[in-house]
């Protein structure tokens, strides 16, 4: 990717919080950009600062060093340009699931009327499953549910970029693949710019132009760059017919059970890319093994520290 083709572009980024043992640097040195029209997925263990980055990169948060620039200019504040999906839900509880849906649309756009604005949220509400529901309060509604008002609200603002932290995390497989469909519909339809954290490698490689590995904390970094050689148009009910599949998972099942952890620990180091950033692989396209590697079961992210 050249740089002018960078629409979102990290440079050098770093968060220390003050700890116990008086400095926490939980990453340091982390640089990365997305095109404009990318799915970029993040993935690593728990504890590693994929939120953090994510709250940079929404500028919710300062970072204690490095820069983020989007389209251009520099980020340094919340704005209603990038879409955010919250681990935490994060939905005003004394609102409907309609009124946290509509306080969203009509701060995009403050001069639609009311019936406009419920219009649109409408349309969203529908599409995350939630009809019927539109009259309901948070407290009201299941974690699942919670999640996709979540969802409903950062789509509905048709944002230049969307920031997505385990959007789909707490919703049943039926629930996830409908939505997951319709994320990779609408990203079609409008070249949607998507920075996305997952802990599900097989969701990562659905979703994701490229894959970003982080080690572990603290002193994250991100360690290297996996592009997803296979077709844009691959579904869920194909994808793993193609032998390039399972090559990129057992890469990325490998990267978390072993090298994420070694890198930390400074037992192995990965080699800089050309810009001086992390190095970007294609495991897809790598010639087979002669024996091949049986597929190990993804790890339990949240259980390994
Ligand atoms: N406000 C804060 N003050 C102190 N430490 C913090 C703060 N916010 C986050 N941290 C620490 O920074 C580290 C990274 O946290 P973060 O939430 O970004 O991790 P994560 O990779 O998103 O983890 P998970 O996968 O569990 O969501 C953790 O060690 C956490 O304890
Ligand atoms: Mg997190």
């Amino acid at each position: 990717m050249s740089v002018k083709d960078t629409f979102l572009r990290v440079e050098g980024l770093a968060k220390r919080f003050p700890s116990s043992k008086g400095e926490l640097t939980v990453f340091d040195k982390v640089d990365f950009g997305i095109a404009r029209g990318e799915f970029v997925c993040i993935i690593g263990h728990s504890g590693c600062g994929k939120t953090t980055i994510l709250n940079v990169l929404a500028g919710l948060e300062q970072p204690s060093g490095g820069f983020v620039f989007m389209d251009g200019r520099e980020v340094s504040g919340p704005g209603l340009e990038r879409g955010v999906v919250f681990q935490g839900h994060a939905l005003m509880p004394w609102m409907t699931v309609m009124g946290n849906v509509s306080f969203a649309v009509r701060s995009r756009w403050p001069s639609w009327n009311r019936a406009k604005v419920e219009a649109h949220a409408r349309r969203f509400i529908d599409l995350v499953g939630l009809s019927g529901a539109e009259h309901k309060k948070p407290a009201e509604l299941s974690g699942g549910m919670k999640q996709r008002v979540g969802i409903a609200r950062a789509f509905a603002i048709e944002p230049k970029m969307l920031l997505l932290d385990e959007p789909f995390g707490a919703l049943d497989a039926l629930t996830r693949g409908v939505i997951q469909d319709e994320l990779l519909k609408i990203c079609a339809e409008t070249h949607q710019t998507v920075f996305m954290i997952t802990h599900d490698v097989d969701e990562a490689i659905l979703l994701a132009d490229r894959i970003l590995l982080m080690s572990n904390g603290p002193n994250a970094r991100i360690a290297e760059v996996v592009r997803n050689t296979l077709p844009r148009d691959r579904t869920r009910l194909t994808i793993h017919h193609d032998p390039q599949f399972y090559k990129i998972r057992n890469h990325l099942v490998d990267f978390l059970v072993h090298r994420s952890k070694l890198i930390q620990q400074g037992g192995v180091d990965t080699a800089a890319g050309a810009s001086g950033g992390p190095v970007e692989v294609s495991p897809g396209l790598e010639p087979d093994q002669p024996d091949p590697v049986p597929t190990v079961p993804a790890p339990r992210l949240h259980a390994v520290r």
